[in-house]
């Protein structure tokens, strides 16, 4: 009986063979994997990437999935989905930079078009890429030499925090869970959903050795048995070459397990994410993953993101002052920022940790697109709320707070004068809607009802700021806690454009 954890990865293997999962199928694993029926089908039904067919439905032969994210919007994504035929909305693909963006099955369709969608469908995916070019790194930064207390004090000293989204300090992180009793595990977070984020495909896709390098260094360091990494199924071309990268790991090497998601957003939740790996709903827990209750299978569990690994293997051969000397405006480090919208040269900017919005335009995005100037920007995608122009605080954790929004994973959206801000906000409340795992009320309908004001032509602000604040309380997650971001900034900050 194969472990239950793997019932994920077996309905993608028959969904990737037959084109969908049919009764048949669900029955197959259900007795396979000793499940109920409804336990198996609980699990199918959970993600948006599993098509559940009736005896006899043709499953299709291939899928146009058109990003629907804010960035590919401002470039005509709309337009492009009603021009393909069958071709479905998805949520961020996490290529704003190349927005319009499109998935045809499993080929990534960069500054699409109908044309460029069509001469997709006729080709047949690339075969995986072989492993990066060995580096020396491979096995973990001198794994076995280095003391681990020497990695802990080395990371302490550099302040780095975690950047998939709260922050959290690495090396506390690091010796909260090391603390706990064994057996322990790493799982590094490579969902990456929030809208406008773009960061770790591009760390995984140019130092995919050195984000392995950080994990094996954490595995190490806090004495993991294995590391699980679960990588959103939005990046098929990435899952091959990590999949080949894995497989050229010396041997001896800790176990490193490759898992694919499924279309949920909230999966990149940690606690979801451990729900998803043990092959079920991605439904968050209440407590952190480090208490072993609640961690994977039930052991003391370190999830770091894949940037902060990629810092991790990066701060751990150049020193820690290499990495905190740079910053500015107060601020110490370096970060990411993954920068879309109306700026002359989107993409993934590695600056100072700090700049300002202004700062991170000009000096590392060519400025602003001409004819456009900076009306408004989101300093950490969907959840980050919205910013005006003058608005300028230090890009970085714990500097936006004041202002009612969070710099998050850094998801820069920006924002000019020829910009629909409140399309933007529906267009965020609808992902919201559309993603909230529906296990608690305030969320589950907090989230659809602002959807619904926000279609109306006027707000109705004591409504919103009453649903904000039960969302804001009595979430579990913090889907549920920052979504009401997206209407109380704009409300805050653009009373014009609200009224
Ligand atoms: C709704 C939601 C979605 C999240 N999505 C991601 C994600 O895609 N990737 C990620 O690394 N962290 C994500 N996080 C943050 C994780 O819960 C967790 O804090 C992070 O993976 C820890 O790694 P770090 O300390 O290296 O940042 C999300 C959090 C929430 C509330
Ligand atoms: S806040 Fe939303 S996404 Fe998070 S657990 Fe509750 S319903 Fe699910």
């Amino acid at each position: 009986m194969p472990p239950r954890d793997l019932l994920i990865e077996h309905l993608h293997n028959l969904q990737d063979r037959h084109g969908g999962l049919y009764p048949a199928h669900l029955s197959a694993l259900a007795a396979e994997f000793r499940l109920s029926l409804s336990e198996v089908m609980e699990t199918a039904s959970f993600y948006a990437h599993f098509r559940l067919l009736k005896d006899g439905e043709a499953a299709p032969s291939a899928v146009v999935r058109v990003c629907g994210s804010p960035s590919c919007v401002l470039r005509g994504a709309e337009q492009l989905k009603a021009t393909i035929p069958g071709a479905v909305d998805a949520p961020c693909l996490g290529l704003c930079d190349h927005a319009p963006a499109a998935l045809v099955s499993r080929v990534p369709v960069r500054e699409a078009t109908v044309e460029s969608v069509m001469a997709a469908l006729m080709v047949t995916p690339p075969p995986p890429r072989s492993s990066q070019s060995p580096s020396p790194l491979w096995g973990g930064v001198g794994v076995g030499d280095r003391p681990r207390d020497a990695i802990l004090a080395e990371l302490e000293a550099s302040g780095l925090r975690g950047m998939g989204g709260a922050g959290f300090p690495v090396a506390r992180k690091w010796r909260t869970v090391a603390a706990q009793p064994g057996p322990r595990l790493v799982v590094v977070n490579a969902d990456e959903g929030e809208p406008g984020t773009f960061k770790d495909r591009h760390f995984l896709d140019t130092a995919m050795d050195r984000v392995l390098d950080g994990a094996l260094a954490a595995a190490w360091a806090i004495e993991a048995e294995a590391i699980y990494i679960y990588l959103r199924d939005e990046y098929p071309d990435l899952h091959d070459t990590l999949d080949a990268a894995i497989a050229a790991l010396p041997p001896g090497t800790v176990p490193v397990h490759l898992r694919r998601g499924a279309g949920a957003y909230v999966c990149g939740e940690e606690s979801a994410l451990i729900e998803s790996l043990e092959g079920k709903r991605g439904l968050p827990r209440q407590r952190p993953p480090y208490v072993a209750e609640v961690g994977l299978f039930g052991r003391p569990t370190l999830v770091n993101n894949v940037e902060t690994l990629y810092w991790v293997s990066r701060i751990l051969e150049d020193g820690a002052e290499s990495f905190a000397k740079h910053g500015r405006n107060g601020q110490k480090g370096l970060r990411s920022y993954s920068v879309s919208g109306r700026v002359k040269i989107p993409g993934v900017k590695i600056a100072p940790n700090g700049v300002t919005i202004t700062e991170l335009i000009e000096e590392f995005c060519g400025g602003m697109e001409d004819g456009h100037h900076l009306a408004a920007y989101l300093p950490g995608g969907a959840s980050g709320g919205f910013l005006p122009a003058h608005l300028q605080p230090p890009l970085a954790f714990g500097c936006i707070e004041e202002h009612g929004g969070f710099i998050g994973s850094a998801a820069v959206i920006v924002l000019s004068q020829a910009d629909d801000l409140r399309a933007v906000a529906l267009n965020l409340a609808r992902f919201f809607a559309h993603e909230s795992c529906g296990q608690c009320t305030p969320c589950r309908v907090g989230t659809a009802r602002a959807a619904e004001i926000l279609e109306q032509p006027h707000w109705d602000k004591p409504l919103l700021d009453d649903l904000s604040h039960v969302m804001r309380q009595a979430s579990i997650c913090g889907l549920g806690q920052a979504a009401p971001n997206v209407w109380q900034s704009l409300l805050r900050h653009f009373p014009e454009v609200t009224a």
